[in-house]
């Protein structure tokens, strides 16, 4: 179906891929996952896979699942926690169920981020420096795919290895190093507690996760791979028409890319400055696009103005670190902070500032016991919310009376991270980088629903947005795609250019 590849070069700078999606009949394929002693397995996952297309969903109480596709030959999978994946092909010409019987299966491998936080104890400076550090740009269950490393060994993969993609060293100083490396081999060494490549697997029961609840089965969840698959989508922002605009984070990509779901077609807008570390997009109300440049360097944001269909980038003084973020006041004016990496370091230490455009005058807020904030939303009743990266919660400020509130995940050590406001559902979304899940949190009843990402490794940052259908959508950093999630409670409506839009930015 998405064979058809072609590359066309407009204006010398826009790079434009067609994978365009002939006339295709949808169908429904259609099984019941069990295990081997036939009893349903709830919340397992299938996911259909035709090119670079994946559509997912998770089977209910009974074991039972549907999903809606086009016409094809698939790669479907099932998947559940404590059983082996089980892999067949699918033709949707062939009507019969596609059932799967999964066979028992433990091992670590299957631990997300959030389950080996748990089993590494915070009681001593190591694992505490460790996880502070390690877990800046992705969750801990990347460690395992590396496991049997010694400290040297680790010390020359995240020196040498890892910045290769990325165009920029991890530093960190001798006594960092020493601490951090030791603590990298004592769990994820050739005799690694746990996770080393001969070790006892913890039992079961040493790893409590919570119950999937049963809204997660109402969602379909869709997959798209980028045009290059080694692309590190950072942060995304959807635009009033749906369209969703990407950061190629990695010095290979160093592009700002467009995604637009009705046509399932990718286009590229390269940014001139090499290796400018694409990071946070968001759209104005004019229908700019907005991405902050997160490296060091006089290049700080770019914008793609839709009229011309151009690339442009803004300039400020050289001395400041890169930036990060980005938000449209009322007035039309955009805001960026300089919160790229300096060699002071890159982080505050819960510290939210308000400023007054007009005034100049600053207001600091300290949320208490908050080592790390990564996103923060405003919402519409100018709630602040704020993630509390590193103690597991989902913060709010109440600006008026400056009371902090904390709420605590499902997930013990879930890791919220970026944040969009749902307003039709009167709800907000986060991704949950350490548990890989796509939360809801419903501030009226203050509880939350945990949707489990269908692909391991998702690590999504700081944008994530939503679309006029209500999809929320999200990237890949370490897998090359993007995805979203339909969670399969509004009833079905066309797609109207007028339809309100709420973007993580705008
Ligand atoms: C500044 C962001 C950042 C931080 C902080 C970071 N990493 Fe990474 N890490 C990356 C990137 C980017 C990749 C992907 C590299 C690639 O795929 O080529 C990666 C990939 C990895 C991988 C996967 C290797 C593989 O074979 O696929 C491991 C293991 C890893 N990092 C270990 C660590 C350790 C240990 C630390 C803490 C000392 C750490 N990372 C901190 C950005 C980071």
């Amino acid at each position: 179906m998405r064979s058809a590849r072609t590359l066309v070069l407009s204006l010398g700078i826009v790079a434009l891929w067609a994978a365009a999606r002939p006339q295709a009949i949808d169908v429904v394929v259609r099984g019941m996952v069990t295990d081997s002693g036939g009893k349903p397995i709830a919340a397992a996952l299938v996911k259909a896979t035709l090119g670079s297309r994946s559509v997912s969903r998770y089977t209910g109480a009974d074991g039972r699942y549907e999903l809606t596709v086009p016409a094809g030959t698939y790669a479907l999978s099932a998947e559940a926690f404590g059983y082996a994946t089980e892999r067949r092909s699918k033709d949707t010409a062939d009507a019969s169920a596609a059932n799967f019987t999964l066979a028992p299966s433990w091992s670590v491998t299957e631990l997300l981020g959030s389950d080996i936080d748990a089993l590494i104890p915070d009681d001593h400076a190591g694992s505490r420096l460790l996880k502070s550090t390690c877990i800046n740009c992705h969750a801990l269950d990347v460690m395992l795919r590396r496991r049997g490393a010694t400290a040297a060994q680790w010390r020359t993969y995240v020196e040498k290895q890892m910045p290769l993609r990325y165009g920029r060293p991890f530093t960190a100083s001798a006594a960092e190093w020493t601490v951090i490396t030791n603590e990298l081999e004592r769990w994820f060494g050739p005799k690694g507690q746990y996770f080393g490549p001969g070790a006892e697997p913890p039992k079961p029961e040493q790893v409590r996760r919570p119950t999937i609840a049963p809204a997660v089965a109402r969602a379909t969840w869709y997959e798209y791979t980028l045009p290059n698959p080694r692309t590190m989508p950072h942060s995304l922002a959807v635009d009033r028409a749906g369209r969703v605009w990407i950061a190629g984070w990695d010095a290979a990509t160093n592009a700002v890319l467009r995604f637009d779901p009705a046509v399932e077609q990718f286009r590229s807008y390269p940014v001139p400055t090499p290796n400018a570390v694409p990071h946070t997009p968001c759209v104005s109300r004019d229908g700019r696009v907005w991405m902050a440049l997160n490296a060091r360097g006089t290049a700080k944001a770019a914008v793609i103005d839709p009229k011309t269909d151009q690339l442009t980038e803004i300039r400020w003084d050289a001395k400041q670190p890169g930036t990060h973020n980005c938000q449209e006041d009322r007035d039309g004016h955009l805001w960026f902070s300089s919160l790229g990496e300096s060699d002071e370091g890159f982080y505050s230490m819960g510290l939210i500032v308000r400023v007054n455009p007009r005034t100049g005058e600053t207001k600091e807020y300290f949320a208490p016991d908050t080592p790390q904030i990564r996103g923060v939303m405003v919402d519409s009743q100018d709630n602040v919310w704020f993630a509390a990266f590193d103690n597991h919660k989902v913060g709010r400020l109440n600006p008026k009376t400056g009371e902090f509130t904390f709420y605590q995940p499902p997930t013990a050590k879930a890791s919220p991270y970026s944040f969009v406001e749902d307003r039709r559902r009167g709800v907000i979304w986060f991704g949950d980088l350490n548990g890989n899940n796509l939360t809801r949190f419903d501030p009226r009843t203050e509880t939350f629903v945990e949707y489990p990402f269908p692909s391991r490794n998702v690590n999504p940052r700081l944008g994530i947005g939503i679309d006029p259908q209500g999809r929320i959508w999200f990237t890949q950093f370490l897998n090359g795609r993007i995805g979203a999630l339909d969670p399969g409670d509004l009833p079905r409506t066309p797609t109207s250019s007028r339809s309100r839009v709420q973007g993580a930015s705008s």
